[in-house]
């Protein structure tokens, strides 16, 4: 096979800095007790940093053609905003027509209040976004797109569960009678944060739901997963499947600035890097001390 590669993006999520931007020393200590490091920020509205660093990284797939662009969900941070989302779409527009662009479900995309999927919610983000969750193909690599906002919090929407199961065993299933060389997985929720045992957290999927994912990752010999929702770079691993966790393109809550992930795909393997971006935002440790 040709080696190729494509951009990873995760939450850009357009409005969440000014959201953050004024915040007290106690709801900043509190997001900290939560593990998110919280950068004092001037106050101010609307999406300015997010809209220069989104179109850094669309002007750098520009430039270095991959063979398409995936943003693995929060393009949004208020899902209701129809400014916030006319932004992201506006920014997305500038990306060379011949370079096609994904989108991933996140929990600020998909969530009525931002977590728990309902009917009307899900029905919303597929009018904008698309599907959900869908596969495709690209060099002889099966890429695999799934929403783990609705694994987390199927109850109020009976059924999407069990669709998407079902969807998922067939993909993998038809992925290895293609002779796929490669299957990569796309979420916005990792799986685990160290290990697939680990006990539920705001930062990943429900271990109830995320145990049978894995088992099927194991049975079809995923490759790896890329994933975004915990604003910082983070890396662990299952039997040889990679799960990454990417920095986000907009306000960081770790030791990463923003950035976005190159993945280059090549025979029996593939390689990934974290860049970061020019007109991003710096984490927190990076924030002069205002105290
Ligand atoms: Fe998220």
């Amino acid at each position: 096979m040709t080696a190729f590669n494509f951009f990873q993006l995760a939450d850009t999520q357009f409005g969440m800095s000014a959201s953050l931007s004024n915040r007290s020393d106690a709801q900043i200590a509190d997001m900290a007790s939560r593990g998110m490091k919280v950068r004092r920020v001037a106050p101010f509205e609307g999406f300015g940093p997010e809209t220069a660093a989104f179109e850094e990284a669309i002007a750098e797939a520009n430039r270095l053609k991959p063979q398409f662009v995936i943003v693995c969900g929060d393009m949004v941070n208020d899902p209701d905003s129809s400014d916030e989302r006319a932004e992201v779409l506006r920014v997305a527009g500038q990306l060379d027509p011949s370079i096609p662009i994904h989108w991933v479900a996140g929990n600020h995309d998909i969530g009525a209040d931002t977590i728990v999927p309902t009917p009307a919610s899900v029905e919303a983000y597929r009018d904008v976004w698309g599907d959900d969750y869908f596969s495709f193909q690209h060099g002889g690599t099966s890429f695999i797109v799934l929403d783990t906002s609705v694994m987390d919090h199927p109850e109020q929407v009976p059924g999407e569960l069990e669709s998407q199961m079902r969807f998922l065993e067939a993909e993998l299933r038809a992925a290895r009678k293609r002779d796929t060389s490669q299957i990569i997985v796309f979420t916005h929720y990792p799986f685990f944060l160290d290990n697939p045992d680990e006990g539920d957290g705001y930062f990943t999927v429900a271990k109830e739901r995320r145990l049978p994912v894995i088992e099927l990752f194991r049975k079809y010999g995923v490759s790896a997963v890329f994933a975004g929702h915990w604003h910082r770079n983070h890396y662990a691993e299952d039997n040889g499947m990679l799960m990454v966790s990417t920095g986000p393109v907009g306000f960081p809550l770790g030791d990463d600035a923003s950035g976005y992930r190159i993945v280059e795909v090549h025979d029996g393997g593939l390689s990934h890097e974290y860049h970061e971006l020019l007109n991003g935002q710096p984490p927190a440790g990076n924030e002069e001390d205002k105290e």
